[in-house]
């Protein structure tokens, strides 16, 4: 399986358009320290020709450009190296994207039902897309594995099983009963190598199904979006903590290094990181702890092969 981060970022991007933030403000000067990044994808594919996106940005177009293996393949006219896109949740920083990818091209899209549900009827993605071209929305149920498909159904060596994850409907849904299958993270199986994947960019819990899912997995991308649980609060953008926002801090006894460094699993990265998270700039020291628990911040262009 060959694995290539379009973007790193949260939501928003490093720098983000309207943020003065030490990151922000080091980016947009192009410091070396804090190189820019884009907002949260991963492309995957088992043959290097027929690509997964795992989940879609707002900057998917900048990404496609800057990734050779995602141009038109060699054929007369229009083509894509996208077979398919799937979907962790239904927030803005990974669907939006979708919308970009509009011009006639035929891919599958694949998500939880409720997911689906957000799509179509608060933020009406699917709807809007097919009026341009048919895209076979594939539905994830709890732990059943799916084959990942093109649009037009030619199967590939990558299966994905979905893991249930803390819910948290986005906020232009707003308080919802049932939101089971608002986020999920990813276990992507290539059955031609054996290699496995777990993806997980909006994790506040460290539940069973996820310590299950990481069993024997050779690589896990894994939420790291703020430092602190209190970083957005004392920077004044936000009141909500980022447990509140469905992300685990990276730090402290119960944050997420902690319980990446313990596992044995070869590449561990964080990745969907705000802009606000000091570890972003390479001189300091947090930067320096994240390397020492052997876990890599994930940067956009990495790529890998399991
Ligand atoms: C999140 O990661 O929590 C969301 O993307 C936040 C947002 O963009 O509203
Ligand atoms: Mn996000
Ligand atoms: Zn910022």
């Amino acid at each position: 399986m060959f694995i290539t981060i379009l973007g790193a970022a949260a939501g928003g991007g490093l720098p983000q358009w309207n943020c003065r933030c030490p990151n922000c403000l080091s980016a947009r000067a192009g410091s070396p320290d804090v190189p820019p990044m884009t907002q949260s994808s991963v492309a995957v594919s088992s043959d290097g020709a027929n690509w997964f996106l795992l989940n879609v940005s707002p900057d998917v177009r900048q990404q496609i450009l800057d990734c050779p293996e995602l141009a038109p393949p060699d054929a007369n006219g229009r083509g894509t190296g996208i077979a398919g896109c799937v979907l962790t949740d239904a927030e803005l920083d990974h669907t939006a994207g979708l919308l970009l990818l509009r011009e006639g091209s035929v891919f599958s899209v694949y998500s939880t039902p409720v997911v689906h549900r957000w799509l179509n009827a608060q933020f009406p993605i699917e709807p809007v897309l097919s009026a341009f071209s048919p895209h076979p929305w594939h539905v994830l149920e709890d732990n059943t594995r799916v084959n990942l498909c093109s649009g037009t159904g030619e199967p590939s060596t990558l299966w994905v099983t979905p893991i249930e994850l803390d819910a948290h409907p986005p906020l232009f849904v707003g308080d919802v009963d049932d939101a089971a299958g608002s986020v999920i993270g990813l276990r992507i199986e290539d059955e031609a190598t054996g290699g496995v994947l777990v993806f997980a960019p909006g994790v506040e819990t460290i539940n069973d199904a996820l310590t299950c899912a990481v069993e024997g997995a050779d690589a896990l991308f894994f939420d790291g979006t703020c430092w602190t649980d209190d970083e957005l609060i004392r920077l004044g953008f936000s009141r909500r903590s980022s447990k509140q926002m469905g992300h685990l801090p990276v730090s402290g006894a119960d944050g997420s290094l902690r319980w990446l460094e313990s596992l044995p699993v070869k590449h561990k990265v964080l990745f969907h990181i705000n802009n606000t998270n000091p570890m972003l700039n390479r001189t300091s020291a947090e930067y320096k702890m994240v390397e020492q628990a052997g876990v890599r911040i994930g940067a956009d262009g990495d790529r890998f092969e399991l």
